[in-house]
């Protein structure tokens, strides 16, 4: 529905079960999203988060990520809505790791950023992502983000403690730039 030079975001489906059940099974794609331990997932847990996703879009919305022939590779959306200050938290997640490193993660970020500051009225976006997601870093910068302070030591991952970096980008800044368009 929302389509970019790459991806198109549309709502989650439940053909995407399968799939969104293998990534979320994935430990070398977990450890870049959970900040607690890692479990595994059953098919069933999987379709209770899918059916429970977007009942209150006051608060938080996920869109699936679609390839523009119409492959599933993942999703995003944005949580912790804050309507008085025009505010956000941002999630996403290539779980396809095909498609990780070709730029679909990105232009899946460029379109929800277009969504949230054009179709929402949204007036800045964060997000957080662990200093060893060197990947996430590049790709947030690329689309304007920049970084608004460290939280030191903040997440233990295989035994060491690593950084998160809270990045965020405002709406001005982001239209300014070359952005795509809303809606198909
Ligand atoms: C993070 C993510 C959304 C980035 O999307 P992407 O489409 O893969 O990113 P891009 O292909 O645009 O790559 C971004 C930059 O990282 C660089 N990059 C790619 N692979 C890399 C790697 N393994 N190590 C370091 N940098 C890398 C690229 O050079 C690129 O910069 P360039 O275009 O200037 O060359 C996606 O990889 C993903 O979902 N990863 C798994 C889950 C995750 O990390 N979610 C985010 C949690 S905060």
């Amino acid at each position: 529905m929302y389509r970019g030079e790459q991806v198109i975001l549309r709502a989650y489906e439940k053909t995407d079960l399968e799939r969104a059940h293998q990534f979320f099974n994935d430990y070398e794609m977990m450890r870049f999203l959970r900040i607690g331990a890692i479990y595994p997932c059953s098919l069933e847990q999987e379709a209770e988060v899918i059916e429970n996703l977007n009942k209150d879009k006051s608060k938080g919305y996920a869109f699936a990520i679609a390839t523009l022939d119409g492959k599933y590779i993942g999703g995003c959306g944005y949580m912790d809505l804050d309507q008085k200050n025009a505010t956000c938290m941002v999630g996403i997640v290539i779980g396809d790791k095909d498609y990780w490193g070709k730029g679909y993660g990105t232009d899946a970020m460029r379109v929800l950023l277009g969504f949230l500051f054009r179709e929402l009225s949204l007036r800045k976006v964060q997000l957080g992502v662990f200093a060893y997601n060197v990947r996430g870093i590049k790709s947030y910068e690329k689309v304007g983000y920049k970084v608004e302070g460290v939280f030191k030591d903040q997440i233990q991952r295989d035994g060491i403690f690593h950084d998160e970096v809270r990045m965020a980008i405002f709406r001005d800044d982001f239209l300014k730039r070359d952005h795509p368009p809303i809606a198909t």
